[in-house]
């Protein structure tokens, strides 16, 4: 996630200077490229040299640097995320104001890059209501805080207030950076595999237990996810026209489908369960056509693999795994159980006994049932449209996953 991220490193000017030392060598091994900005302040505690050497350029101060002109609008509009860290009560309250003091005040206000605050003070200045006040301005703009720890601050004092450990700065940074990335609908570098079409049973070399499904839905969705700069495999067992960008992988019968979706879901950031898989088969398929004149075959009958179940049983962590539930009763109960069995991510409800919806229809009218309990949904539309309801949903389930959760963590000003 850092390797090539383009990081201003904001440094203020608290005793826990030093830590950005160590904030600056992880984001640098990592493969960023890190542009630090100390303030006055920042100098009192730590040198320019230490910086300027650990850092991918040499430490920028002032906004009056005779070689660029206009520092603080190249360095925020060329950042791919801003970090403040340690963030003094000061720069809280100047960058809440909007007040543009020096260089990196300047340069937080000309960016549209995520930012990330990382608070260092003594327990009393933190938990001011002045202070307060300006993390909350600033958590409502967006800005994300990695808050201070509790622990031994400068000067022998216990409490909250210390900065939080370089590594969960780290840590939040390419959470932060992750989430930006998933939050504008990029789907770059993401690997989606959908399957589509209905699978076909053979009873002899002729004939086939078949359904009814056409494709159109799982293709739909294979189109969306390639338009969103995925890389999309398509396992299908129709041959409709392939959509630009997608590898098609054609299957037949269930077996075949299981085969290439096991080889395939591993590595898969993302499933997308759109076929309709026969749940029952021939247990023996004829090898010739059997013929009229021996009588009606009697066909036996045995079930063929859960595929959907699995994958879930088999689920990578991080991949999010998405089914359908096709009904003709009892939609969301029955897609309730579904979602619960497979243990999936979302799964998408359709009715497809109601006008207009499910097989063959170049529409559809589905609920989106996700894990965590929420519910959408989406009103008869063409699929392509359903495709990209339910791709938004992947999206911002991949993104709640990836979201920080640093309420308890800390910063300040010694250690
Ligand atoms: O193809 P279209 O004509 O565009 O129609 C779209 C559709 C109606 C096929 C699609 O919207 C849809 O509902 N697909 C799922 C059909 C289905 O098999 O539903 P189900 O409720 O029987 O199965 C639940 C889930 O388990 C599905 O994701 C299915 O792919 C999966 N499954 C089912 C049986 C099985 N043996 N293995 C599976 O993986």
């Amino acid at each position: 996630m850092l390797a090539g991220q383009r990081i201003v490193l904001g440094v203020t000017g608290g005793i826990a200077a030093y830590k950005a030392v160590e904030v600056c060598r992880r984001l640098v091994d990592a493969g960023a490229h890190v542009v630090p900005v100390m303030t006055a302040g920042a100098e009192h505690f730590l040198g320019r040299t230490t910086l300027s050497a650990l850092a991918s350029e040499p430490v920028q101060t002032s906004l009056w640097d005779e070689a660029s002109p206009i520092p603080h609008t190249r360095l925020g509009q060329s950042a791919d995320l801003i970090v403040v860290a340690p963030a003094t009560a000061r720069l809280l309250a100047a960058y809440a104001a909007g007040l543009s003091t020096d260089l990196l005040t300047n340069t937080l206000l000309a960016t549209r890059a995520p930012v990330v605050v990382c608070p260092a003070m003594h327990t009393e200045m933190w938990e001011h209501p002045a202070v307060q006040a300006n993390i909350a301005t600033l958590r409502s703009r967006g800005v994300h805080i990695v808050e201070p720890e509790s622990g031994r601050l400068a000067g022998g004092d216990v409490g909250a207030g210390r900065l939080a450990a370089p590594e969960a700065i780290v840590a939040a940074i390419e959470a932060v950076l992750a989430t930006a990335a998933i939050e504008q609908g990029q789907l770059a570098g993401v690997h989606v595999v959908v399957s589509a079409g209905g699978t076909r049973e053979p009873i002899d070399a002729v004939r086939v237990i078949a359904n009814r499904s056409s494709g159109k839905q799982g293709y739909a969705i294979a189109a969306e996810a390639a338009a969103r700069g995925a890389q999309v495999t398509l396992v299908s067992t129709v041959e409709l026209p392939t959509p630009a960008g997608v590898a098609v992988r054609t299957v037949e019968t269930a077996a075949q489908m299981q085969a290439e979706l096991t080889q395939l879901a591993p590595t898969a950031d993302v499933v997308v369960m759109a076929a309709a898989v026969a749940d029952f088969r021939p247990v023996l398929a004829a090898e010739g056509k059997i013929k009229k004149d021996q009588g009606v075959p009697q066909i036996v009958l045995e079930a063929t693999p859960d595929i959907l179940a699995g994958l879930g049983a088999a689920k990578p962590a991080g991949q999010v795994l998405v089914g359908f539930a096709a009904e003709t009763s009892d939609l969301l109960a029955n897609a309730t159980a579904k979602l619960q069995r497979k243990r999936l991510d979302l799964v998408v409800a359709n009715d497809v006994s109601a006008p207009g919806v499910g097989f063959q229809h170049d529409t559809n009218a589905v609920t989106l049932l996700r894990a965590d309990g929420t519910v959408q949904v989406v009103a008869l539309t063409d699929k392509r449209a359903v495709a990209a309801a339910v791709l938004d949903t992947v999206v911002e389930i991949r993104a709640h996953a990836a979201r920080p959760d640093h309420t308890n963590d800390t910063v300040n000003p010694t250690s």
